[in-house]
């Protein structure tokens, strides 16, 4: 693997090797009192952010240091970019200085695969490897990876941890969602049944080519679901407009108590993350027993070592 910029990439044997790279990886930490494997030692990782983020970048940065990689963070605010450097010529200087992966947050769709061809030109050198951590309203492939891990432990906690043909359901605002076009494409490409529920005006054009169902009716949708994953509004893509309001949202498609009552009890609650609690979710239910918030947290900081690893050392026997 040369650089992870789609789930589109990656087939079904490409995508279990790197869930169960990061199975072994867990094994590996766990129970260590020193949380450090000398994997990447030597190696460069920086992580490239022109929008704001908690778990994925934390979480990178963690993911490199667990595996003695040096790791530099740049963001927007504190490096020229504030001064109009261009995404092209920062990335070039990363990669004039050594990085051997750039791991790229930015809210043009397509930043990522711009970057990974200017890396792969003769100016760029062709030795730094590219992460999509988040492009516009595109991909979030390391998000759909860490949710597929998550629902693998607990698939396999009750029985099988295969995700094939279970009925999985994306609810909310898949319009301006890259965690729920990454999720469908994953998802389908490992065998689940997806569906996504959704009010019609948070619905992309062109989402009937999209390998999975669409339904409006969460009610109708909960009691045949294996897994259900909310999905966060990204109000800051709305421009202003959003209808249904954000009132309507939380009658019509929020996680509440009731609703969750709805769902089989084997079925977990994912939510990528930040959760407008109140809204997309109710306080009780992302902290409630079925939730797998926390989960996928923990699982993005092994998923991440992963995808660094078949990066930057191979894939592993
Ligand atoms: N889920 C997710 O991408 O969260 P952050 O924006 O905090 O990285």
């Amino acid at each position: 693997m040369r650089h992870l910029l789609s789930v589109a990439d990656l087939d079904a044997a490409a995508a279990t090797g790197l869930l169960d790279t990061a199975d072994r990886l867990k094994q590996a930490l766990l129970g260590r009192e020193v949380r450090k494997l000398p994997t990447l030692r030597g190696r460069t990782v920086i992580t490239m952010f022109y929008e704001n983020s908690t778990r994925t970048r934390v979480s990178f940065e963690i993911a490199g240091k667990w595996m003695s990689a040096d790791t530099v963070n740049v963001s927007a605010s504190g490096s020229s970019v504030s001064k109009g450097e261009s995404l092209r010529d920062t990335a070039l200087t990363l990669s004039a200085m050594g990085a051997d992966c750039v791991v790229v947050r930015h809210p043009a769709s397509g930043s990522a695969h711009r970057l990974a061809g200017w890396m792969d030109s003769e100016i760029g050198g062709g030795h730094t490897s590219i992460v999509n951590a988040g492009d516009g309203t595109h991909e979030h492939p390391t998000q759909a990876l860490l949710d597929a891990a998550t629902l693998r432990d607990h698939f396999r906690a009750r029985g099988s941890g295969t995700i094939a043909g279970r009925r999985i359901g994306i609810v909310g605002d898949v319009l301006h969602s890259r965690v729920a076009r990454s999720n469908v494409l994953l998802l389908a490409t490992l065998g689940a049944d997806v569906v996504l529920i959704a009010p019609p005006t948070l619905l992309p054009v062109g989402v009937e080519q999209w390998p999975c169902r669409v339904s409006s009716s969460l009610d109708a949708e909960l009691p045949a679901l294996d897994a259900v994953m909310m999905l966060r509004v990204q109000a800051e893509r709305m421009h202003g407009a959003f209808f249904p309001s954000a009132r309507e949202y939380a009658v019509g498609y929020g996680l509440s108590e009731a609703r969750a009552a709805l769902l089989p009890e084997h079925a977990p609650v994912l939510h990528p993350g930040p959760m407008v609690r109140g809204m997309e979710i109710a306080p009780a239910v992302a902290d409630g027993p079925s939730s797998a918030v926390l989960a996928q947290v923990a699982n993005g900081v092994h998923v991440r070592m992963a995808v660094l690893y078949h990066l930057l050392a191979g894939a592993p026997e």
